[in-house]
């Protein structure tokens, strides 16, 4: 058996046929190395595929940021879906990838882990940024996403560059101990396709969790709406709207307003 067969059959464990025949073995992809898990499968551009890496060589954030993980360590894997022709559901995917990966941690690791989203891509842990999500979408012929997830699992804190070591945080540093990628990974995968997948027509399941893990609630954050304006807008955000998209307001007395995509948001 090669390594990408090995790893499949310890992803593919617990599946149920319907995740089995959603993500079939030949649809399956494992690097030792590549540049990133997400460029592999936009070039692709096929749905139901999955791509995941020891190490990336030019692994990416949002906003053409980098995203950097030391070998073998943590999650870092992306996977193609085919968007449901209703464009106004596409929003909902982020929200909908976060919370099945925060579920997932919690099956996994402890029930009672504190894993909250901010909005729109991140998932925190006690107060920390634990892994990040980034979509991006190929329009036609056929409308698909390429969701790539970065989970920091078994890297150690004192581990992190100097700049990330106050505000992000790994599984290992409340697990005390290492924790299975691929069995989160087939986990996270069997949740998608039986309970995300149904979650875009279906929202509201999503939607309440999200409300009530949303760690944004009630903080006074600044916003950049658009890459070339200078401003910030300073906001209090009050809770996420019907699909996904942030609400906020200028204070506890100015109207609320949608907020569907932002440049940059930063705490006050
Ligand atoms: C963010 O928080 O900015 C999103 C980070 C997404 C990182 C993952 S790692 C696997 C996949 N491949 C990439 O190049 N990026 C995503």
């Amino acid at each position: 058996m090669n390594q990408t067969s090995l790893i499949y059959d310890a992803v593919s464990r617990f599946w149920n046929n319907q995740t089995a025949e959603y993500f079939p073995a030949e649809s399956f992809h494992y690097f030792e190395e590549t540049e990133s898990t997400n460029s592999f499968l936009l070039n692709q551009g096929l749905p139901n595929h999955c791509a995941v890496a020891e190490f990336q060589t030019a692994g990416r954030g949002r906003r053409g940021d980098r995203w950097e993980a030391p070998p073998k360590k943590n999650l870092l894997f992306s996977f193609s879906i085919r968007l449901p022709d209703d464009k106004t559901q596409w929003t909902r995917l982020p929200q909908i990838t976060g919370w099945q990966m925060a579920l997932t941690i919690q099956r996994c690791v402890d029930p009672s882990l504190p894993i909250k989203l901010k909005w729109p891509n991140d998932i925190y842990l006690d107060g920390k940024k634990l892994g990040g999500i980034l979509v991006e979408t190929i329009p036609a012929p056929e409308p698909i996403a390429v969701v790539g997830i970065g989970i920091n699992v078994n890297i150690q804190n004192s581990q992190f560059p100097d700049e990330l070591q106050a505000i992000a945080t790994t599984i290992y540093s409340h697990a005390g101990c290492e924790t299975n990628r691929w069995f989160l990974l087939g986990d996270f995968l069997n949740g998608m396709v039986n309970e995300g997948q149904p979650s875009f027509a279906n929202f509201t399941p999503c939607l309440d969790w999200a409300r009530s893990h949303d760690f944004l609630h009630g903080k006074k954050v600044k916003l950049k709406k658009h890459a070339d304006s200078e401003s910030l807008t300073e906001v209090i955000c009050s809770g996420l709207g019907e699909n996904g998209e942030l609400l906020v307001s200028a204070d506890e007395d100015s109207p609320t307003q949608s907020i569907s995509s932002v440049e940059q948001l930063l705490f006050c």
